[in-house]
């Protein structure tokens, strides 16, 4: 009998590849160093019956049809790329990556929010600029973190992960979410936690509820000289909005490591000096995405070999 294929969409960390190459498994791998279209996708995905797909892949109802799919491994805690309930019709089995980024995410998060708060991309533009003449009074001034009020909305690993970090800079921390999680800080109504936030960090799952959470009325509730911090999906946020927002002063910065409509970057954020933008490197760690690989290979070998995989997406 011929071994089982499986489509990889990006080269992985050589310790995932072992795992799917002992495993016995006929591993096909997307030779370019870009996403796969969805159009090439399904046609690298015929025989498989397995895809280690990435979070920027969109596995849609026509990626599923016609194939021989039985699990589709997504390298990535959220799971939004991924239609679920088409998988669960066919008998596709979906899973994920969380805990192993915990920690790089709630780093970055960090990084996001003092980088924006002290302006530290800015200053960096400013001095390579060869502005710097000399310590002003005013150069440079940013916000304080020490007192400030931090609210975190989906205060699950992440949120708490970050809220740890933000409460050992002085930040007294808030959360808004599903359920109560006293250990991070007291649950707020969504509303009050926007009006009286200095931060609001967003650690949330995109999901029909929380498309556009942060839209106008959202970040029209906010102080003038609160930051918006997002590491969650860029879709949480409506993106046009917060551009008016910051445009209009109605939020002091923003730090976003995602975006809307990925890898498109809105071009009224381009062009604000009051954000911080990074690409989508929340989990952006050597070790980190050596550990999402591995436990993306290690549970498409398990659902192959016909045990439970370790972290169902449901
Ligand atoms: C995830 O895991 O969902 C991230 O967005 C990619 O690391």
């Amino acid at each position: 009998m011929s071994p089982e294929r499986v489509f990889i969409t990006r080269q992985l960390p050589h310790a995932a590849m072992r795992v799917l190459q002992e495993s016995g498994l006929q591993v096909d791998v997307f030779e370019q160093d870009r996403p796969i279209a969805p159009g090439e996708l399904i046609g690298r995905l015929a025989g498989c019956s397995g895809l280690l797909s990435m979070c920027n892949d969109q596995v849609g109802a026509p990626v599923m049809e016609g194939g021989s799919l039985r699990v589709i491994a997504n390298m990535a805690v959220g799971f939004d790329n991924v239609d679920l309930e088409a998988a669960r019709s066919r008998g596709i089995l979906v899973t994920n990556t969380p805990g192993v980024l915990t920690e790089a995410t709630a780093d970055l998060a960090m990084a996001l929010l003092l980088s924006v708060a002290r302006r530290v991309v800015e200053a960096d533009r400013w001095v390579r600029e060869g502005r710097f003449v000399g310590w002003g009074p005013q150069l440079m001034v940013g916000a304080d973190l020490l007192g400030k009020r931090l609210g975190v909305v989906g205060p699950g690993r992440i949120g708490s992960a970050f809220a740890s970090r933000a409460k050992a800079f002085g930040l007294e921390v808030v959360i808004a979410g599903r359920r109560e999680a006293p250990e991070v800080g007291p649950r707020l109504p969504l509303e009050e936690l926007f009006a009286t936030s200095d931060f609001v960090s967003l650690h949330c799952p995109l999901t029909p509820e929380t498309r556009h959470l942060v839209d106008a009325a959202a970040l029209g509730r906010m102080k003038p000289t609160a930051y918006l911090i997002n590491t969650s999906r860029g879709a949480v946020v409506d993106e046009e909005a917060l551009v008016h927002a910051l445009r209009g002063g109605e939020i002091a910065g923003a730090g976003l490591d995602v975006f809307e409509d990925e890898p498109h970057v809105h071009p009224g954020l381009l062009s604000l000096e009051n954000v911080v933008l990074v690409p989508h490197v929340g989990s952006a760690t050597e070790s980190t995405r050596g550990r999402m690989a591995s436990a993306a290979a290690r549970d498409m070998v398990a659902v192959l070999a016909g045990r439970p995989p370790v972290h169902p997406a449901w």
